[in-house]
């Protein structure tokens, strides 16, 4: 699966997109974004309608993307507005036009509806929470794995302690607390799941605020994952920008504990963390490529991933809406981690 239609995802970080044009891929589709004069983003598909140019290779202009093999403008709209090549007697061909999808900046994130079939977002993009108070590092990372694989491994609480050495919490919990006996509350919700602990006493309890391990999927992409480590607090918001079918982009913002925001800084290098798992999916991604898929085998903390999984299939289905009543609301599990 390349990844669903009919939901908004990250283009790329507000502070990427500046006066020149951005390429950049989703669910298999190569966009433009660039922004007008009012400083305001679009995208549109990244093909000029006369010979199929790449319009990111060519520039903005005037609040226009002009296309750099015979200079023909585009606006926002991807409507054709001008080619200086016609003559004064010549008339401006009426309808040529871009694809365009519509296009929102928000909280340090240019979004993109990938839209079915034409049809406008029923919601805006999701925010983060108290944006203005926090101050934020962000990042983009591309992954040769698909996104599924990404997703799936970061709400896997078995794998921190094996495949992250000297950047995670649980790795030390299993190096110097004895690998202890642990569980987790797993709940499916209106557009996701959650995943906690310790765990709540009864599914009737809401999640407190300052719960030790949150963590959090909603549809189609956005993990956000929050805690306390003694002292230590951190909450990340991460998308898997599905790019193609065996590649995404992963764009992280992370809450720096310090108030007066916002403020954002860029992160060019990739953090080891993150570096240890793609290193990991992407060997597992190339040889399912080559060799095909295994036959699974499961234990009782997979169900994390697995219900992922199944959300992931109902809703490429189309079924998710109705057959979300289909699914365990709650379980916990134990799991040493
Ligand atoms: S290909 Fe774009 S103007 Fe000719
Ligand atoms: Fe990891």
């Amino acid at each position: 699966m390349i990844g669903l239609r009919g939901y908004w995802y990250i283009g790329c970080a507000s502070s990427r997109l500046r006066a020149k044009p951005k390429a950049f891929r989703i669910l298999d589709e190569q966009l433009v974004l660039f922004r007008d004069e009012q400083n305001v983003p679009h995208a549109l598909v990244d093909r000029c309608r006369h010979r199929g140019a790449r319009l990111s290779q060519g520039r903005c202009i005037a609040g226009k993307i002009e296309c750099p093999y015979h200079g023909w403008r585009f606006a926002g709209s991807g409507e054709c507005t001008e080619i200086l090549s016609l003559t004064r007697d010549q008339r401006m061909p009426s309808g040529i036009q871009v694809p365009s999808y519509p296009c929102v900046e928000l909280d340090g994130n240019i979004w993109i509806y990938m839209a079915r079939d034409g049809e406008q977002p029923g919601t805006p993009p999701p925010g983060i929470p108290k944006f203005e108070r926090y101050r934020w590092v962000q990042g983009s990372i591309d992954h040769a794995c698909s996104f599924q694989d990404l997703l799936e491994n970061v709400l896997d609480i078995a794998h921190p302690a094996f495949v992250h050495p000297w950047t995670h919490p649980f790795w030390y919990s299993r190096k110097f607390m004895g690998f202890p006996e642990k569980q987790v509350e797993l709940r499916v919700t209106e557009n996701g799941i959650t995943t906690t602990a310790p765990p709540t006493n009864s599914g009737d309890d809401s999640i407190p605020e300052d719960i030790p391990l949150f963590g959090a999927w909603e549809l189609p992409d956005r993990v956000v994952t929050m805690g306390r480590v003694g002292s230590f607090e951190f909450a990340s918001w991460m998308h898997f920008v599905p790019t193609s079918e065996n590649s995404c982009r992963l764009e992280y913002t992370h809450r720096n504990p310090f108030p007066f925001g916002p403020k954002l800084s860029w992160r060019k290098r990739e953090p080891l963390l993150l570096r240890q798992d793609r290193v990991l999916l992407e060997a597992i991604c190339s040889a399912r490529q080559a060799e095909g898929p295994i036959p699974e085998r499961s234990v009782a903390i997979d169900e994390i991933p697995l219900t992922i999984r199944r959300i992931l299939k109902l809703a490429a289905d189309g079924l998710w809406e109705e057959k979300r009543e289909s699914l365990p609301k709650r379980r916990v599990i134990g799991a040493r981690y």
